[in-house]
């Protein structure tokens, strides 16, 4: 049987629709372990995101974090390798940030993570159990969600605690 060239375009554009809503996915530089790092290494979340109590970012650690233990490699890892080379050459990783909010709205870690007391695994899931880098937010960050949250616990949904 002879397939008609409209079957391959309905084809290719059925293709293009699942690929375009799925969302978007991100590659790291370097494959890190955050389970292994939380389970071998004895590290909490805080030793390397030290904005968390504090700041509005909780920040990505880079070489100035990663140095005290990583300045020689400690394994045959591809991946500590390309770390140490970072590191003996004094430049940044360039990691990608994968959970993020747009300029037009306000969101601080310390007021969530400090006043709000709320654990890293209420927004981000189960960072301590995972293997591979983030390719993708563990949840959805839209207005939806904060208002769901808020709501739950009567806090302010005034445009104005977000739109500042
Ligand atoms: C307090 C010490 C410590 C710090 C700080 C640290 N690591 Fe590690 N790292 C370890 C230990 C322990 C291992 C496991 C070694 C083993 O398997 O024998 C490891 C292993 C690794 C490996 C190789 C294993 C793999 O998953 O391929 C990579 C890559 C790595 N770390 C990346 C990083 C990065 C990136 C940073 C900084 C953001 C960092 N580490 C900070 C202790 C540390
Ligand atoms: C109430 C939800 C919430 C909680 C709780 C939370 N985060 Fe976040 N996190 C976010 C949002 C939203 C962003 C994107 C923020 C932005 O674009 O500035 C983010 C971004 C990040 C980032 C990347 C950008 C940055 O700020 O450096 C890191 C790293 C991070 N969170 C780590 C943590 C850790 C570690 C904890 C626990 C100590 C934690 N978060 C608790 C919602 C949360
Ligand atoms: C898992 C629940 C949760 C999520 C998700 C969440 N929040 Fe909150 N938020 C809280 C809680 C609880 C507080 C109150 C903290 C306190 O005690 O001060 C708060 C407080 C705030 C405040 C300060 C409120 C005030 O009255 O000044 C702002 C601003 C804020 N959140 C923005 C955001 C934004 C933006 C998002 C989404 C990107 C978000 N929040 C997602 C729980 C959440
Ligand atoms: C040794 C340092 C280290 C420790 C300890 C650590 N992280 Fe991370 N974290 C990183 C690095 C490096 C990245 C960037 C690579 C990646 O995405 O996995 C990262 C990324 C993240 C991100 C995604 C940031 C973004 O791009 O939006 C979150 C969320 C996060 N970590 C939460 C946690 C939580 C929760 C814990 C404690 C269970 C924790 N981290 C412990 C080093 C660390
Ligand atoms: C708890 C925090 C919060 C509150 C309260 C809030 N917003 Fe938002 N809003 C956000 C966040 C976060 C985004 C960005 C969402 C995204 O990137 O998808 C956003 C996005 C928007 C956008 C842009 C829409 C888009 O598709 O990008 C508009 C318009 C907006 N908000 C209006 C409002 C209005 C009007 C109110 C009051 C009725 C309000 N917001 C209350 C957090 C909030």
């Amino acid at each position: 049987m002879r397939r008609s060239p409209l079957f391959f375009t309905l084809f290719l554009l059925i293709i293009l629709t699942i690929s375009c809503s799925r969302s978007e996915t991100y590659k790291q530089p370097i494959a890190y372990n955050h389970k292994l790092h939380v389970e071998e290494a004895d590290l909490g979340c805080l030793d390397c995101h030290k904005g968390v109590l504090t700041h509005r970012k909780a920040t990505i650690p880079n070489i100035d974090v990663c140095i005290e233990c990583h300045e020689e490699a400690m394994t045959e890892s591809k991946e500590e390798e390309k770390l140490v080379n970072y590191i003996s050459e004094n430049r940044q990783i360039p990691w990608v940030q994968v959970h993020r909010v747009p300029d037009h709205a306000y969101f601080s870690h310390r007021r969530h993570v400090s006043l709000g007391k709320l654990g890293c695994q209420e927004c981000h899931g189960n960072v301590a159990g995972m293997s591979l880098p983030f390719s993708r937010p563990a949840v959805k960050i839209d207005m939806e969600w904060c208002l769901r949250c808020h709501k739950k616990n009567g806090v302010d949904r005034d445009c104005a605690t977000c739109h500042r």
